[in-house]
């Protein structure tokens, strides 16, 4: 059986950090939430095969047509989560003026790594947004310089934890959406998965989203705080928060929030695993904007670990899957759609260091100028964005 986490007995003097308060729940009143699947992933051990059988049937169902579920039992009680949102707090009340400007951010280099004042999605100061971030790559894991010196006694926890997410959640999650397309259980990890030390070419982030005043919502988005978009590695996952602000859009062109699931995981599914599996799973749009009414005083801390995909390989359906063997790619799924018109025109797709690292650098969001292009198609507005030769439309 998957072993749960166990934190690491600290090997240095540790200082206090307040527990975290999660906000209220919102009362839901007049808001419309995506109705989610919700795995269990303790049962994938179960040792009576119809019930893992029944596991990958619902996890096959929410992929391919939700491309979002929650994911519990994973491992992680709500009290170990709860001390990582409070050292994710303690973050943004300890980091200096210093620490803000020497380890700030450069997205226009291919990566997030660092800490993301709040003024837009540069380097360079945009507007205001009030979104802050720290990301932590592999390199912020190699050297306690690159992160803010209120974090170097905790470094050792959270790295345990972002190891468990990546070498044991990550990993199981995998086996199920690998079992998903009839391969074998390692498959998408052995093969797909960015994998070595804790956390390779994926990356953790604690976000900060301060209320929205009216300052920044003149000059961004007015209650979008992040755009529609899809993930481009192998899985997101989210740790559920109190304050609904995650939307994700739906098969009737609607958007919905996702709701409050106390200590569950919320997973979706990144470009690669689209393309992967050719299109049988989806890589769901979502946005973030304004919580609903009684929430809109109180801040949102998120914490997310991206997992990329292995960084020289191209992405192409995975042909081996007996699934893909039997039905065939489904053709008209977002950004498989376009790999798809690059590959028939006998165009080299991008790698996947390519492919995000181009997204990363020319990504536009709320607070940026200048603005995405934004286009109709069938009605709906649409952010239209090329990424190394691959246009990629997306409901705003
Ligand atoms: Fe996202």
């Amino acid at each position: 059986m998957a072993e749960p986490y166990v934190p690491p007995t600290p090997t240095e003097p540790q200082p206090h950090v307040p527990t975290w308060i999660p906000p209220p729940p919102t009362d839901g009143k007049g808001i419309e939430f995506a109705q989610l699947h919700t795995i269990e992933l303790n049962l994938l051990e179960d040792p009576d095969p119809a019930v893992v059988q029944k596991l990958v049937e619902t996890a096959k169902i929410a992929i391919k047509e939700d491309g979002f579920l929650y994911l519990t039992n994973y491992g992680v009680s709500l009290e170990q989560l709860h001390r990582q949102f409070s050292i994710g707090q303690y973050t943004y009340d300890h980091i200096t003026e210093e620490e803000k400007e020497r380890l700030k951010w450069n997205p226009q280099g291919g990566s997030y790594a660092g800490y993301k004042a709040p003024f837009g999605w540069r380097r360079e100061k945009g507007a205001p947004d009030g979104i802050e971030q720290f990301n932590f790559y592999k390199q912020q894991f190699a050297d306690l310089n690159l992160v803010p010196s209120c974090l170097h006694p905790l470094m050792e926890e959270i790295a345990a934890f972002v190891h468990y997410l990546t070498t044991s959640v990550n990993r199981r999650l995998l086996k199920l959406f690998s079992l998903v397309l009839e391969l074998p259980p390692d498959w998408l990890y052995e093969n797909i998965q960015s994998r070595g030390g804790i956390v390779a070419d994926s990356y953790f982030r604690h976000a900060l989203f301060r209320p929205l005043t009216e300052d920044i919502k003149s000059v961004g988005g007015g209650a979008l705080r992040m755009n529609g978009h899809t993930d481009y590695g192998t899985t997101t996952l989210l740790f559920s928060v109190p304050v609904s602000s995650l939307q994700i859009w739906g098969r009737d062109n609607k958007w919905r929030y996702v709701g409050y699931n106390p200590g569950a995981l919320v997973i979706n599914i990144g470009e690669t695993l689209e393309i992967i599996s050719g299109g049988h799973f989806k890589a769901t749009r979502h946005r973030v904007v304004e919580p609903p009414e009684d929430q809109r005083t109180f801040e949102r801390l998120s914490l997310v670990l991206f997992n990329a995909s292995e960084s020289d390989m191209r992405v192409q359906p995975a042909y081996v899957s007996p699934l893909i063997q039997r039905e065939g790619c489904i053709e008209e799924q977002g950004v498989y759609k376009e790999f798809k018109a690059l590959m028939d025109k006998g165009f080299p797709v991008p790698t996947n260091r390519e492919w995000r690292e181009s997204q990363i650098a020319s990504i536009r969001q709320v607070a940026d100028n200048p603005k995405m292009k934004i286009v109709l198609v069938n009605g709906v507005e649409m952010s239209e964005q090329m990424y190394h030769g691959v246009k990629v439309l997306l409901p705003v």
